[in-house]
């Protein structure tokens, strides 16, 4: 039942000046102005299966010091409290195969419920069942280890450092005291062992009142736990929706509460955010911390965030207004960088490496590929260099375009145009409605439609933008990119040439004239190609940076190769797999690439980097930020080029990268760390070696020259 506890008004402001006075100083918005906390959900559940001892060990090797491990808590028959995310074994063990026979049917909360529960077996029962991925979209790839059950002892003896913790989640308290066992007594022969618990969390506000009576729990600190807004909170029958209200109530039951992320930031029915509630700050006006659960990389969360699991926890701990007292994680490497390397830079922050960032169509991630919006977006991202891929119309008019093919980034199936279908095997081997079968009044009429290089795993890119925007020509590219660094790539100029009588690179030549380009000093403008009969034909080295592309994945190039690629070009383009190997997805080994054309001088800049944590290999955490530090830190490449600059430029200003030594959120990730893990026999079968690159794939004839029939007077503008 209710009891209001009036805490006593000076106390009260006491202690809201004292944590306004420390936030100040330490520039945290926090309870107490300490930095927030890195709860680590089933430890790196995120990879291992849930609560296994390989996840916990991960967790606090990948993660800060200061990581606190979470364990959700079930008893045994036995009364032994064990470490596993659900009442129910079933999902996330292979219970089901050793115990095929002994499901049963009980009611969890009133719900009729069948499975295997924990307290229908021993402890020692329990030691011949395995931990397996519970989550489909994870990889199943260390099923076969034989990971136990762990017991709250096990994982307890993990936490070495003393700034590390212990975090107990209890959610079904009620349901094990129905079967006879109790928390309360179990929790008390834990402190008997010594066993410190830096935190309890509960749904249950009257489990929560009779813990804090515990002496043996003076040093933990409670945390209420908040379920969905419409669940029926069993102590006081009001939903947790009603409840937030009554924050000083809970005061005198918890020290903290725990809610879903949605309590704070909530979304739309497009997944857009509202602006945020003011929880955070009630909360903390009431003494109360505030943690946040639900931060998982790997699955949509708002469009907003554009894919980026840092934007979404810095929103959390480092938006101006407020800062979250924890964060609690499947992915705690994600926290742990927010936190000590990336909060509190400001937009001006100063780059702390070199690396370009180099944009893939603009700002493609968010809007419409080489539309206004796009590249707008990229300029204020802060990219270093923006790219056009130039296209030429019917009537010869240079714009930017993703691809030579309309229908990929463009409506023009769905219109009268749809009639110019043609198949061009030269170009590619399917159909296509080609740039130069429209003339440019034509294709500026056409609707942009943002790519979807993921659609196929339902990962869209910002809905409300899709068909926004508008095209540019080439000479409105290099007004709209004014004060930047512009890459301008060319392919099919061979085609175009011999076969419909437009020269793309006069036509490239010529805007740039007219832009004054070729009267600057100073090299702005990189031209790129995988042609390097393109390439030399911009051969005024004071003028152009030419960028010479491998679209192929290659292990090496040989000496000869690269010192003709010198001939032509100063720097070069490779693919992420040319740089780390990988097999399903996961990381082998690193290449010789980039290392040995920089021995050369010649500067390598690598694609293409997402944000879509599909785009990313396992060993990368879902973090598109641990996967760019491990190309600039781990391979030293000079370029990352990316469709979403905004997260790479973020990554460029990170303030870890002023130290030499990493800290573990922060190293570069070495190939084959995560495939160690797997079991032999569940192996990938090693791919054959990638090819090296020799002379005969970069030498090739002069281009052709534009072939009189089908050149269009006044083609070049
Ligand atoms: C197992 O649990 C995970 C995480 O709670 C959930 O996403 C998944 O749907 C569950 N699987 C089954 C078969 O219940
Ligand atoms: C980590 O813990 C230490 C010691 O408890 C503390 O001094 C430090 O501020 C903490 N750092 C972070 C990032 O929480
Ligand atoms: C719990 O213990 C009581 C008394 O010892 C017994 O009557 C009851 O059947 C037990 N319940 C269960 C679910 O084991
Ligand atoms: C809980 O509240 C509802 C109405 O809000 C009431 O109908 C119900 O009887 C209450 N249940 C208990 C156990 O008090
Ligand atoms: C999220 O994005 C939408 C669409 O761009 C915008 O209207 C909204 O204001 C954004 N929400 C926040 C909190 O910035
Ligand atoms: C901070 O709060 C104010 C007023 O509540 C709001 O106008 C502003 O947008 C908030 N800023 C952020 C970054 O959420
Ligand atoms: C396409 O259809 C239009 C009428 O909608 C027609 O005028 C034009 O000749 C057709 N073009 C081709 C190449 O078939
Ligand atoms: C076209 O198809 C052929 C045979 O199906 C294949 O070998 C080739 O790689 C394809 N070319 C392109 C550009 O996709
Ligand atoms: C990794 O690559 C290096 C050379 O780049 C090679 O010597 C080594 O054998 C490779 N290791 C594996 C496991 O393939
Ligand atoms: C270049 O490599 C290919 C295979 O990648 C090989 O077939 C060809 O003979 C090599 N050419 C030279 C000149 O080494
Ligand atoms: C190099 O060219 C050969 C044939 O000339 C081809 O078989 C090979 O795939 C090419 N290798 C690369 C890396 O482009």
């Amino acid at each position: 039942m209710w009891k209001f506890m009036a805490l006593p008004h000076l106390l009260l402001l006491l202690v809201l000046h004292c944590s306004l006075f420390v936030a100040l100083v330490s520039g945290w918005k926090t309870l107490q102005g300490s930095p927030p906390v890195v709860i680590a959900r089933g430890g790196f559940s995120g990879i291992f299966p849930d609560s296994s001892l390989a996840s916990y060990n991960l967790a606090l090797k990948a993660s800060s010091p200061n990581i606190t491990l979470w364990c959700d808590l079930q008893l045994t028959k036995d009364g032994v409290g064990i470490c596993f995310p659900d009442v129910k074994l079933d999902n996330a063990t292979d219970i089901s195969v050793v115990y095929p026979g002994k499901a049963k049917d009980y009611s969890v909360n009133m719900v009729p419920t069948r499975g295997w529960f924990s307290f229908d077996f021993n402890f020692k029962e329990l030691q011949i069942v395995s931990l397996v991925q519970g989550v489909y979209s994870r990889t199943p790839k260390f099923d076969g280890s034989n990971y136990y059950i762990l017991s709250v002892e096990n994982v307890a003896k993990l936490v070495k450092s003393s700034s590390a913790g212990l975090w107990l989640n209890v959610q079904h308290d009620t349901f094990y005291k129905h079967h006879n066992l109790s928390v309360e007594k179990y929790l008390h022969s834990l402190s008997a062992e010594k066993v410190t618990i830096s935190y309890i969390s509960s749904p249950n506000a009257n489990f929560l009142q009779r813990v804090r009576k515990k002496s043996s729990l003076k040093k933990t600190v409670t945390v209420f736990r908040f379920l969905d807004q419409y669940k029926i909170e069993p102590t006081s029958n009001k939903t947790y929706g009603a409840l937030l209200k009554h924050l000083k109530f809970i005061r005198t039951f918890a020290s903290g509460i725990l809610v879903p992320k949605s309590y704070i930031w909530s979304v739309d029915s497009e997944l857009y955010l509202h602006q945020h509630t003011s929880l955070v700050s009630d909360a903390h006006k009431h003494g109360l911390k505030v943690f946040v659960s639900d931060i998982v990389n790997d699955v949509p969360f708002s469009y907003n965030f554009s894919y980026d699991p840092m934007a979404e926890v810095l929103s959390f701990i480092d938006n101006g207004n407020f800062s979250v007292d924890g964060v609690l994680s499947d992915f705690p490497v994600t926290p742990s960088a927010a936190i000590n390397c990336f909060a509190g830079i400001g937009r001006n922050a100063k780059k702390q490496v070199e690396t370009l960032i180099i944009t893939k169509y603009g700002a493609s991630g968010d809007y419409p590929a080489c539309t206004d919006l796009a590249y707008k977006k990229a300029k204020s991202d802060g990219a270093d260099v923006i790219d056009c891929p130039v296209q030429l119309s019917k009537d010869g008019v240079p714009f930017c375009l993703s691809s030579i093919d309309l229908s990929t980034s463009t409506t023009v199936a769905d219109t009268k145009f749809r009639n110019r279908t043609a198949i061009i095997p030269e170009i590619q081997n399917g159909s296509g409605i080609y740039t130069f079968s429209l003339t440019w009044n034509e294709i500026k009429t056409l609707t942009p439609s943002i790519l979807k290089p993921y659609a196929k795993y339902t990962l869209f890119r910002n809905p409300k933008f899709k068909n926004q925007g508008k095209f540019v020509t080439l000479s409105d590219f290099l007004s709209l990119a004014k004060g930047s660094r512009v890459l301008i790539s060319i392919e099919n100029a061979a085609y175009l040439a011999s076969k419909r009588g437009l020269s793309v690179t006069k036509s490239v030549l010529n805007a740039l004239q007219k832009a004054g380009y070729d009267k600057q000093k100073s090299r702005k403008i990189m031209i790129q190609s995988t042609h390097s009969s393109v390439l030399k034909i911009f051969k005024d080295k004071s003028k152009y940076e030419r960028v010479y592309k491998v679209d192929e994945n290659i292990h090496d190039a040989d000496d000869k190769a690269i010192k003709d690629i010198k001939t032509f070009a100063d720097s070069v383009v490779l693919q992420k797999a040319s740089v780390f190997t990988q097999n399903l997805a996961f990381l082998v080994n690193s290449t010789n690439t980039v290392a040995r054309l920089q021995s050369f001088k010649l500067p390598v800049y690598v694609e293409t980097f997402s944000n879509e944590f599909v785009s990313q290999a396992w060993d990368y955490y879902s973090d598109p930020s641990v996967e760019i530090n491990s190309f600039v830190v781990g391979a030293k490449v000079n370029g990352i080029i990316t469709d979403f600059p905004k997260t790479a430029v973020r990554y460029t200003k990170n303030r870890c990268l002023k130290h030499a030594k990493k800290a573990p959120y922060i190293s570069p990730i070495p190939p084959g760390k995560l495939l160690k893990h797997i079991p032999k026999l569940d192996l990938p079968p090693p791919t054959p070696p990638l090819p090296v690159l020799n002379d005969s794939n970069v030498t090739e004839p002069p281009l052709p020259s534009v072939s009189g029939k089908f050149s269009i007077s006044g083609a070049a503008r």
